[in-house]
């Protein structure tokens, strides 16, 4: 008989991993804790942007005509354990206040949650990003507290999707790791995914701690590399360099690559920040701090790139932001997502509202999560609009609309044509010949 599913958690991860488990064959409940999400789902709703998912879950969710019926959500623990052969744990690990470390109450919470509701054998994969060692500890909790006991086991199964890229990436990984305690463990993955592994994507088999670290390790790369670029951006800017020939000229080069070297206001989001962040204090706690310091560089150095876009700004504008309208294109932490969580574009408009700038923000997507986050600053419908009047114009947010903006347009709005590029993202030349003063982070000043 074909396996059954569940989800644990209906966020990004979640949402977008139920989703992706209906369309490929497999019957789906995802659970949630919060009613009004579930409600959402029910209807084919996606509680988030991320383009292509609202599609795929309304080809499976059960009730919406034409739908395959395989997807179902439900708040109900009980109905899960009763469900599932496999059951995914989704939910989020974010930073604890005040401290590096990662919080894990939640996936604390849904393992206590539906381990007593496994009555029969089941197997538990962890997906969540958690500190190294989490899987070994929640292997015996799971044990102790199903009736099932032993035959209640766990596996992790990292996740590597890019918000804005979720039902691809999900649908087709470039891997799947697993770490796993048994064969059977394995089977049952190799099953699930037998799909994604038959097209193409490399199942790596390995032990708890290995495939915890590979998640983390992984983030830690990324990160590593942006605050490298950014690194070189300062530097290109103190010896009158141009960071984004340099990225194409070492990116040529395979083994360093070209994705991931794009300059600017640096890395945000709801996972990169926390994740180095919590991959130091896991360091630390296992005495191996050391081997991590330079993470700790990468932080600042990304963290730096905010305050230095904002510095720019004000010289841009005089040495001052008082009586000046400063317009702030992109409100997300990327583009192609509604999410601005540690958004660096937010962070600087901000940071300019509080040095007493009047601050416009417009984004595609992200203007209610930002209004939310900082209700303080002023919200316009469009670009054209956040422009009005501006003294400078901050790209901060790489959407396609911005790159296709209109420079002469946007022109005749303005009342100063000063750009700041924050991504080095827009074609200077086209706004030079526009009669704009561009100025982006680690290039020459034309
Ligand atoms: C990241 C990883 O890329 C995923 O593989 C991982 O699964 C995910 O975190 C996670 O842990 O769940 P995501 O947070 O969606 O994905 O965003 P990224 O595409 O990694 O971008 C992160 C930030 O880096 C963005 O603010 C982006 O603007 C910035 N960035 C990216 C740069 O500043 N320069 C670059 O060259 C690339």
């Amino acid at each position: 008989m074909a396996l059954k599913i569940t989800v644990i958690g209906t966020g990004y991860l979640g949402a977008t991993h139920a989703a992706a488990m209906a369309e490929l064959g497999f019957e789906v409940l995802g659970l949630d804790v919060v009613p009004e999400k579930i409600e959402m789902l029910g209807r084919g709703e996606v509680p988030m942007y991320e383009p292509g998912l609202t599609e795929l879950l309304r080809r499976h969710v059960a009730g919406i005509e034409g739908s395959s019926g395989r997807l179902r959500f439900t708040t109900s623990y009980e109905e899960a354990g009763e469900f599932g052969d496999v059951h995914f744990i989704c939910v989020n690990t974010p930073q604890k206040h005040g401290e590096y470390a990662c919080d894990m109450s939640h996936v604390d919470a849904a393992f206590d949650a539906l381990a007593p509701h496994l009555t029969r054998p089941a197997l538990v994969v962890g997906k969540s990003t958690v500190p190294v060692g989490s899987a070994v500890r929640l292997a015996a909790r799971l044990a102790a507290l199903a009736p099932a006991g032993a035959e209640a086991e766990l596996a992790w199964n990292p996740e590597f999707l890019r918000e804005g890229f979720a039902v691809q990436d999900t649908l087709h990984p470039d891997r799947i790791v697993v770490g796993v305690a048994s064969e059977r463990a394995e089977r049952l993955l190799r099953e699930v995914y037998a799909k994604p592994v038959g097209a193409g994507s490399p199942f790596i088999v390995m032990d708890y701690p290995t495939a915890e670290l590979v998640k983390t390790a992984a983030n830690s790369f990324l990160a590593t590399k942006i605050s490298f670029i950014n690194a070189m951006a300062e530097v290109c800017e103190a010896a009158d360099g141009d960071v984004v020939k340099l990225a194409e000229a070492i990116g040529h080069d395979e083994r360093i690559g070209r994705k991931f070297l794009r300059a600017g206001v640096g890395f945000g989001g709801g996972c990169l920040p926390k994740d180095i962040r919590a991959f130091m204090a896991r360091a630390g706690e296992l005495g191996a701090d050391q081997a991590l310091t330079f993470l700790r560089e990468v932080d600042s150095i990304n963290m730096r790139r905010r305050g230095h876009m904002v510095e720019l700004t004000r010289d841009a504008v005089g040495g001052s932001f008082l009586g000046k309208r400063v317009a702030v294109l992109g409100a997300t932490f990327k583009p192609d997502s509604d999410d601005v969580r540690d958004s660096p574009a937010l962070n600087v408009a901000g940071q300019i509202h509080l040095q007493g700038g009047q601050v416009t923000v417009y984004d595609p997507k992200g203007m209610e999560n930002a209004r939310r986050v900082f209700p303080t600053l002023d919200y316009a419908d469009s670009a054209l609009e956040a422009a009005r009047g501006a003294d400078a114009v901050l790209h901060l947010t790489e959407w396609r609309e911005f790159r296709e903006l209109d420079p002469a347009a946007l022109g005749a709005v303005v009342s100063e044509r000063r750009i700041l590029d924050g991504r080095n993202a827009l074609d200077p030349e086209l706004w030079r010949e526009a009669g704009w003063t561009y100025r982006a982070l680690g290039r020459p000043q034309a």
